[in-house]
């Protein structure tokens, strides 16, 4: 017997409104949008100088978007301020780069106050709830408030760090809450949930100290690993189809193209990067006019300094490679400071012999899979990837450095060009297999059923239970709630 789908209500920061090619997240949650009736919420993208200008409703076929403009100082305060000068760094482990600033965490939550509020007018008592990202992170105990009982999933599409990180946050606490006020929150990787975990085990040990132990509140949450997946499949088409991008020069006989394509982020390694490119044509001169680097780099978040720094510096350290290496018919590093159009990436993807996803710290890194999923199968090229990207758990087969060891990324750029082609398809044959049986249905799919299971769980617990959403619990409470999660192992094992 077919039982009939509630609707499913997306929230995340950008709304793909409007977006002739559809993103990551659109991409990822393709399956319920295509099955589903779907209200997807949030940030239209666009500023207004009005406070309280309300919601502009499109509809297409069976999704409703709802999106609502910022004002000039929500935007400074919540979008590039609290989430993108808080919690980004700190998330990616750049305590070094994070301000934190009350006035700009008082617009962060009274944003997501907001959100609530015009969701609240929304939803039904029957629809799902699905919060996507660092952005949101107070959302769901924000709707708690207003009594909402449905049944509300959060998935951080970031890493979560470690606890001596997390703790340096002065609102953990409240931030801790806001996951707590879920009945699921998804992680990308295993290291990701323990980090979380063992941030809860260890609230909870501290509130057995005398002193204010921090509390936060919800009560009923479970937390898991779904590592988010792409279309592998349509992925490999798309790039078959526009093979041969790269110009002939670059990857005629003999010449080799290693390729990276990144969001102009600190996070990314880009820096460290073009320094290993610099230690590969140091130590293999007869390299220089057979390789040829392109690095594709939209920039991302000019607003915030720590963005515009970076660019500086990583177009210094390019024009110093460039400098030192260039010849009349060659340079060694082409730096697009834009994006391209997917297909032409594809394309590139394919053409290229290495491709370098180096990130310091990424939550997934869907580069990685794109990249392994566009090559020829006959004939693929090889994937050097950080040990600190969350797709690192699940694909081994490729070469995985340490970025911060600018020699061992080079070497390994350099076993990358020189792998025989029976163990290139074979590491790529065992990375195909991952990316086809976790795919973005997969991610999807397994999210949803995993909320579903999670929410009759704890009604069962809540239906016994003193607490009511919004009251606050101890600490204890939470690392209970949070240690009570079976952690779903998933990294293609
Ligand atoms: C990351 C975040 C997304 C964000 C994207 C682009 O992937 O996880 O939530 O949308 O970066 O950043 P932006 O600040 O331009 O939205």
């Amino acid at each position: 017997m077919s039982r009939k789908l509630s609707r499913l209500v997306l929230v995340s920061n950008r709304v793909p409104v409007g977006e002739t090619t559809p993103g990551g997240l659109a991409v990822a949650l393709k399956d319920a949008l295509s099955t589903r009736q779907v209200l997807w919420f949030g940030w239209s993208g666009g500023l207004t100088d009005k406070t309280g200008a309300g919601l502009t409703s499109i509809r297409r076929g069976n999704v409703e978007y709802a999106v609502t403009d910022l004002t000039t100082d929500e935007y400074e305060g919540y979008y590039a301020g609290y989430a993108n000068k808080a919690l980004w760094p700190s998330f990616h482990y750049r305590l070094d780069l994070a301000e934190y600033q009350p006035d700009e965490f008082a617009t962060y939550m009274a944003v997501n106050a907001r959100f609530a509020r015009e969701l609240f007018e929304r939803i039904s008592p029957s629809d799902q709830i699905w919060i996507h990202d660092y952005h949101l992170i107070p959302l769901a105990a924000e709707l708690r408030k207003f009594g909402v009982t449905n049944p509300i999933g959060f998935f951080s599409h970031i890493p979560f760090p470690s606890p001596e990180i997390f703790r340096a946050i002065p609102q953990h606490a409240a931030l801790a809450s806001g996951l707590m006020a879920c009945d699921l929150v998804g992680f990308q990787s295993d290291r990701d949930r323990s980090n979380f975990e063992r941030y809860a085990a260890e609230q909870a040990a501290m509130s057995a100290l005398p002193a204010n132990a921090p509390q936060t509140g919800g009560s009923r949450m479970r937390a898991m690993a779904f590592p988010i997946g792409i279309d592998a499949v349509g992925f490999a088409k798309e790039a078959e189809t526009s093979a041969g991008c790269a110009p002939a020069a670059l990857v005629g006989a003999g010449k080799c193209l290693i390729l990276g394509v990144d969001r102009m982020d600190y996070s990314k390694g880009l820096v460290e990067r073009v320094t290993a490119i610099e230690t590969l044509l140091d130590s293999r001169p007869d390299l220089c006019e057979r390789v040829s680097y392109i690095q594709v780099t939209p920039p991302s978040r000019g607003e915030v300094d720590a963005y515009a720094q970076l660019r500086i510096e990583l177009e210094t350290c390019i024009g110093h490679v460039n400098g030192r290496f260039t010849t009349l018919d060659w340079a060694p590093v082409r730096y697009l400071a834009q994006g391209l159009p997917r297909n032409e990436l594809a394309g590139l993807y394919r053409d290229a012999a290495v491709g370098l996803v180096t990130p310091l710290r990424d939550g997934m890194n869907l580069v990685a899979k794109e990249f392994v999923a566009a090559q020829d199968p006959r004939n693929p090229g090889v994937l050097v990837l950080s040990e600190f990207a969350g797709v690192a758990e699940q694909l081994p087969e490729a070469l995985i450095i340490n970025p911060h060891d600018p020699a061992q990324q080079a070497r390994a750029i350099e076993h990358a060009l020189a792998m025989p082609l029976p163990e290139r398809q074979e590491r790529h044959a065992a990375m195909m297999d991952t990316l086809n049986r976790y795919d973005a249905s997969w991610w999807c799919g397994a999210f949803l059923q995993e909320l579903a299971v999670a929410t009759s769980r704890s009604s069962a617990v809540q239906a016994g239970a003193a607490h009511a959403h919004n009251e606050p619990l101890t600490a204890p409470q939470i690392a209970a709630g949070a240690l009570a999660v079976a952690g779903c192992r998933l990294s293609g094992s």
